[in-house]
């Protein structure tokens, strides 16, 4: 078989010794097995279709069910093609194999870990042109998918297949296949707006129609116009809404790629669940009792839950007595869904052999595993531990897979025959009017509770829980509008013009966003001073903004604090803001992690706490694994935080102080033990989000008026003072402001004239800035 004939392994330099041979001789069965998995995968079967029609459209829009091979395959037949006149006699379709000959590459080029910030690298050499890009809405998905085809074609990661998402680049001149972040590539199209390293650009998972997706499409669509005929543009979807795509590219054509998919049974709670953290954790216990083998996948909202729901699974496993782990005595604890309803699969059943009966037939072979493998993926999880969710559970083992929505379209993982929904999912909200934007746990849709379901129906028939009730489901939305309409575009209509594209209004969107939220987002981009009267962008601020590649208020905080003297330390601030989760707070330990956050707190805010931490640890030695594990057990600090935040904040100094563009080449001081720059800053870039204290001690919005209150994780929330800035907005219960810093309301004037007076002058229109600040 002619696959079997890869480019020779290198010599693995990095392995520990002892395990290699071995290692050598576990990878090449891999392999073996890999290969013969990938051919039955459904793309292989459309694979000469697919690149025939390639060789006659410019796009091609191709819709298959999720798990059929498009990420993963695609990429890796376009490699041997050749589009458009240049391509002489050979044709599109390479003989089998001959992907991997091209795949070789010229040379050796080493992978490059977070070499450079994504804008700051500047134009790099793909061999002129030759690199595929494909986009991924999600980190994870990129850098998972890019592994494992780097395997399929036996490379190391970021040879001949690289990632980049924002602050890590694992890519070299060598790299053909480049898995990255949608909102990376519109990064790249503000040095590079031909896009003219890439001669095929995949914009994989459109039908999630992130905002980068959409606003890509549209810059891509301007693209094909300008680039010779050697340009192709394939749009993958899971969802069979083509159309929409191949209306809006001009001689677009569409194909499909047949998935399995075998009936699902869906099963609802009977009443509503008050908890439904709680509920996961006792269905899944519940399945593990009693149903026969089979990998149980758990959807859930974001990091912060699947963490508790790991530690929570895992106490209830060991406080089970090892006999009654494997039987059904854990279902006393649990209620599961018991009205059923058959989702025979959705539509496109191929293959499957019908109905719960079939269900029914399969659940009565196999045993039961004994023990319970609980694995977590998101996206601030090292990739080691991400790449696990994917090994096979070794015999006799169960796995249950706890993730955010990562996993119900961007990848799929192999041998899940139980799927538990919470019905919810960590969504971005925007409210033009009062031009808040805010990340909540919301009801999925319809679409994507389906799609949910029918992970559990891959590989033979399956079961979905859904922890509501069915009138629940029914009163769910259809779809989930596109995340264009519902957020801030504040950093898309920034680069837009930063693309020379001035009529944002203008604009060729797929979906055009409401004008109130591109308004207001030219009207706080304008606040910001990015943006001058006539609504073109400005050297000093706006063109600087643009290239930072973190949202225009820290950008703004970055710019403000270099010229106040304390560039590091706010560069430290957004680089630990930008590192989620940084505090580890057990439940079970809550008077230990207070005290030990007590060392770190600062009376002025959650900032300046933040930046006492990466203080602590940058004096740790830099070389010392043990002394910096140690440190951040005994302070409840997340390790994986404090590393990501080092990381940022290496390659923002460097990006901040380089002198040549993309670089900004600013003075970057220290204001030492001295608080108010600092906070100057913070107020130069975030007066949008300032609040005083109201008598009831919540707070009020000073732009919109609204009512917050401060998070209760807040270090302010004792000593409440009467002005601050925050971050962002988190609806649960209620409306809260999250990482605050203390500071006097008068700077707010002085450091956003523009803002503010324009504000007090637009008093007549309902709440006045002037007005709430009162
Ligand atoms: O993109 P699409 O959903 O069509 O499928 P894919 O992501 O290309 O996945 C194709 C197959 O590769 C699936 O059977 C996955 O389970 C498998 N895969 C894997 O085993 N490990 C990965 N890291 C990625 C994919
Ligand atoms: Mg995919």
């Amino acid at each position: 078989m002619a696959n079997t004939e890869h480019e020779k392994p290198r010599p693995k330099k990095q392995r520990r010794s002892g395990e290699l041979r071995e290692n050598d001789a576990a990878a090449a069965e891999r392999r073996r097995r890999i290969d013969a998995e990938r051919r039955q995968l459904p793309a292989w079967a459309a694979r000469d279709k697919l690149l025939a029609l390639l060789q006659q459209h410019r796009t091609l829009v191709l819709v298959g069910e999720t798990g059929s091979g498009k990420t993963t395959q695609i990429p890796q037949f376009l490699l041997a093609a050749k589009f458009g006149k240049s391509s002489g006699s050979k044709g599109a379709v390479p003989d089998d194999g001959a992907d991997e000959g091209a795949a070789a590459g010229p040379g050796p080029g080493s992978a490059r870990t977070a070499a450079t910030a994504p804008a700051a690298g500047g134009h790099r050499a793909y061999g002129g042109g030759q690199c595929i890009a494909v986009t991924q809405p999600r980190r994870v998905a990129a850098m998972t998918v890019a592994r494992r085809v780097a395997e399929e074609m036996g490379t190391k990661i970021g040879q001949q297949v690289g990632y980049a998402i924002r602050f890590e680049d694992v890519t070299s001149p060598a790299t053909r296949i480049k898995y990255m972040t949608d909102g990376l590539l519109l990064r790249e199209a503000l040095v590079d707006p031909l896009l003219s390293r890439y001669r095929v650009v995949v914009i994989d998972e459109a039908h999630e129609r992130t905002v980068h997706t959409d606003v890509l499409l549209g810059l891509i669509k301007g693209v094909q116009a300008r680039r010779g005929d050697d340009f192709r543009l394939v749009v993958m979807s899971a969802t069979l809404d083509a159309a929409r795509f191949v209306d809006y590219f001009p001689g677009a054509v569409a194909a499909l790629v047949r998935g399995r998919q075998f009936p699902v049974q869906v099963l609802y709670t009977a009443r509503p669940e008050d908890n439904y953290l709680d509920a996961a954790i006792n269905a899944t216990l519940q399945v593990h009792g009693e149903e026969p083998e089979g990998d149980v996948l758990v959807f859930l909202t974001g990091q912060d839950e699947i963490d508790s729901a790991e530690r929570l699974l895992k106490d209830r496993l060991s406080s089970l007595p090892a006999a009654a782990r494997m039987a059904g005595v854990v279902g006393a604890a649990a209620e599961l869904p018991g009205e059923e309803a058959a989702e025979g699969g959705g539509g496109g059943v191929e293959g499957g052999g019908g109905g719960p009966a079939a269900a029914e037939a399969a659940a009565a072979v196999g045993g039961r595993p004994r023990e319970l493998l609980v694995l977590p993926i998101y996206a601030a999880l090292p990739p080691e531990q991400q790449m696990k969710v994917f090994e096979p559970a070794p015999p006799g083992t169960r796995k249950a897979i706890l993730a955010t929505n990562i996993a119900e379209t961007s990848i799929t993982i192999p041998g899940v025959r139980y799927v538990i929904d919470t019905g919810h999912v960590k969504a971005r909200d925007y409210n033009a009017k009062l031009g808040l934007e805010s990340l909540a746990v919301v009801p999925v849709s319809q679409a994507q509770a389906r799609q949910r379901s029918g992970r559990a129906g891959r590989e033979g028939p399956g079961k979905a829980y859904r922890l509501y009730t069915e009138a629940d489901f029914s009163q769910l939305a259809a779809t989930t509008p596109p995340e264009i309409t519902r957020c801030n575009l504040a950093s898309v209509v920034l680069q837009l013009k930063a693309m020379g594209i001035d009529d944002v209004l203008g604009f060729d969107f797929m979906d055009p966003p409401p004008r109130t939220a591109i308004l207001r987002s030219l009207e706080l981009l304008f606040a910001l001073g990015a943006l001058d009267n006539s609504g073109k962008l400005t050297e000093e601020v706006g063109l600087r903004l643009s290239r930072l590649p973190v949202d225009p208020m820290f950008g703004r905080v970055l710019l403000a604090a270099a010229e106040l003297g304390c560039g590091v330390e706010a560069l430290a601030v957004v680089a630990m803001v930008s590192a989620d989760n940084v505090f580890h707070t057990p439940r079970q330990k809550e008077a230990e992690w207070r005290a030990a956050r007590l060392k770190f707190l600062s009376r002025e805010g959650d900032h300046l706490t933040l930046l006492n931490v990466f203080r602590g640890f940058m004096e740790l030695p830099k070389e010392s694994h043990k002394a910096r594990t140690g440190w951040c057990s005994d302070n409840f600090i997340n390790i994986r935080a404090l590393r990501k935040a080092e990381d940022i904040y290496t390659q923002l100094v460097r990006f901040m102080g380089h002198p040549c563009p993309p670089g900004l080449g600013l003075p970057l001081a220290t204001c030492g033990d001295e608080t108010t720059p600092l906070r100057r800053a913070l107020t130069a870039g975030l007066f949008p989000h300032a609040a005083r204290l109201q008598p009831d001690g919540s707070y009020r919005v000073i732009a919109t008026g609204r009512q917050v209150f401060l998070h209760p994780s807040s270090v302010l929330l004792e000593r409440k003072p009467d002005c601050l800035v925050f971050n962002e907005l988190m609806h649960t219960t209620r409306t809260y402001a999250r990482d605050a810093t203390a500071i006097e309301a008068r700077w707010l004037p002085e450091l956003a004239p523009a803002f503010f007076a324009a504000k007090a002058s637009a008093a007549t229109a309902g709440v006045s800035a002037a007005g709430a600040a009162r």
